[in-house]
């Protein structure tokens, strides 16, 4: 069965570019993370993915993601790639990858779709919260690079919605005006979200909470 929103996801241990993990909840622990399947090393879109996320590594650090790789390749390929990477991008590897040659973590998560590919992961994301549930996933296929600037937006989203009784609106940004929760009663908004505009009774926006 696939991994639904809010499951647990599950724990594995693995070895990676920069040595094994034990348990991957342990690893995240007290973070969010983003585990992200490429489909086979030495491919060309793989490599500007990787090197994406490796530039943006900072980025994940302030919102405290950690951020994670995973393919069937096994860790002497790994390595033999990860040079090309910074090559071709200008960044370093600065994340760990998965070696996932048994396809045990692949399968777990159902990054195989065989209808695509039977050998390789598709392009899969997972954003896990600090409570080990999946909060956001998507899949893309092996021709189309990600936009790993809106992996960083859905992050933002997730992170303020986590904390405050607000949704995000279609292309929102950090910054922008938010929408009041359909759980919050009228009364409520008029105290805790001081000046919000009812544009429909089920359409209250407010600015973003701080
Ligand atoms: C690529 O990264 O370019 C790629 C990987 C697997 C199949 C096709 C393309």
């Amino acid at each position: 069965m696939p991994l639904r929103l809010g499951d647990v996801v599950p724990d594995f241990a693995a070895d990676t570019t920069a040595g094994h993990i034990d348990s991957f909840h342990k690893w995240k622990e007290g973070s969010w993370a983003i585990l992200f399947s490429h489909p086979k090393d030495f491919t060309p879109v793989c490599t500007t993915e990787l090197g994406a996320v490796a530039g943006l590594k900072p980025e994940f650090d302030k919102r405290n993601v950690k951020v994670i790789g995973i393919s069937v390749d096994p860790l002497d390929s790994h390595n033999r790639w990860v040079g090309d990477i910074c090559d071709v991008t200008g960044h370093a590897l600065n994340y760990p990858l998965i070696a996932d040659p048994d396809k045990s973590i692949a399968n777990a998560y159902d990054m195989i779709h065989p209808n695509a590919s039977d050998t390789a992961t598709v392009r899969s994301v997972f954003i896990i919260g600090p409570d080990n549930k999946l909060k956001l996933t998507f899949t893309y296929p092996a021709s189309t690079g990600r936009n790993f600037l809106e992996l960083l937006r859905v992050i933002d989203s997730l992170q303020l919605t986590a904390k405050h009784s607000v949704a995000t609106p279609a292309d929102w940004k950090p910054g922008e005006d938010v929408i009041i929760a359909l759980n919050v009663s009228d009364e409520d908004a008029k105290t805790r979200f001081p000046g919000y505009v009812a544009k429909k009774p089920y359409l209250r926006v407010t600015q973003q909470p701080k």
